[in-house]
């Protein structure tokens, strides 16, 4: 199978892209950190299925991790991510050094996620937010796509990308993919690599909290955050971090009162490993 031509500068895509956009072809982005699994691949089918160019960007952002945070440890293996994209032809992948999107050093003109950015994720990352929104832009300005998708898992920065888009005027299109699971409901990520067989019988838990969520809804959000609780506390192996309902205009809780359409977010920590989960849920 044909691997996908790489491409390591800002320039070399461009001028790719100009000529693409100048015949007409649509273009869409799928930005990555490597390490591609099905979730991801489900991305690229997305976007392959909106545009004629599909550009895979694959690159680790120092900005968005904190001091303390494994950016050197995090895995980065080109030729590996190059064979899963094989049976995706006409991708190109984006590979950029540091270098290149930082040319300056760690960049001082950054993108604020705002408040919402401390929230859920952020608490426990502060700045991780305002570096993935940073890098996003970038991503956005050089490629320029009329589509980029990403994966509804990440809700929150899912939100966070919508808003900036509204917010800057950006003009690409942003498209979310439905979360990818495995047989036994885990949300497809690379972190479930790392568990092992006990742990993954346990981390099913999170999935059915959800389910539980979604059928308590009727009955109001008392009733919502008790039947997910009830879930995650009745397997010892979990140690919860958030269960939380948010409204999806605002990201934050929901009050009493709300009704329709809202999103559940959970986080939890099974062994070391620290998942999360979303999905959406009808408070009746
Ligand atoms: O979701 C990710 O993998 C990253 O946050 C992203 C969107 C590629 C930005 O670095």
């Amino acid at each position: 199978m044909i691997h996908p031509d790489v491409v390591t500068t800002i320039a070399d895509l461009r001028a790719r892209l100009d000529a693409a956009r100048a015949a007409g072809r649509r273009i869409a982005l799928v930005p990555t950190m490597g390490s591609l699994h099905d979730g991801h691949l489900s991305l690229v089918e997305h976007a392959a299925a909106i545009a004629d160019e599909v550009v895979v960007s694959i690159f680790v952002n120092p900005l968005q991790f904190g001091p303390t945070e494994d950016f050197e440890q995090y895995p980065r293996d080109l030729e590996r991510d190059r064979a899963a994209l094989a049976g995706h032809p006409g991708t190109i992948v984006f590979a950029p050094a540091v270098d290149e999107m930082y040319p300056l050093g760690a960049s001082q003109t950054r993108v604020t996620a705002g408040a919402v950015g401390g929230l859920f994720e952020g608490r426990s990352r502060p700045g991780h937010f305002d570096g993935m929104l940073t890098v996003v832009a970038k991503l956005l300005n050089i490629v320029q796509p009329d589509a980029a998708v990403f994966g509804q898992k990440d809700a929150q920065q899912v939100h966070l990308v919508q808003r900036m888009v509204r917010e800057l005027d950006i003009r690409t299109r942003i498209e979310v993919a439905e979360t990818v699971r495995a047989d036994d409901g885990l949300a497809l990520s690379s972190r479930n690599a790392f568990l092992d067989e006990r742990q993954r019988r346990a981390a099913r838990s999170i999935p059915l909290a959800l389910e539980a969520a979604q059928s308590a809804g009727d009955r109001g959000i008392d009733a919502v955050l008790a039947a997910a609780q009830g879930v995650l506390m009745g397997e010892p192996a979990i140690e919860l971090d958030y269960f939380a309902v948010v409204d999806p205009a605002t990201f934050r809780p929901v009050p009493d009162e709300f009704r329709g359409v809202a999103r559940a977010l959970v986080a939890a920590r099974v062994g070391s490993t620290r998942l999360i989960d979303t999905e959406t849920l009808v408070l009746g």
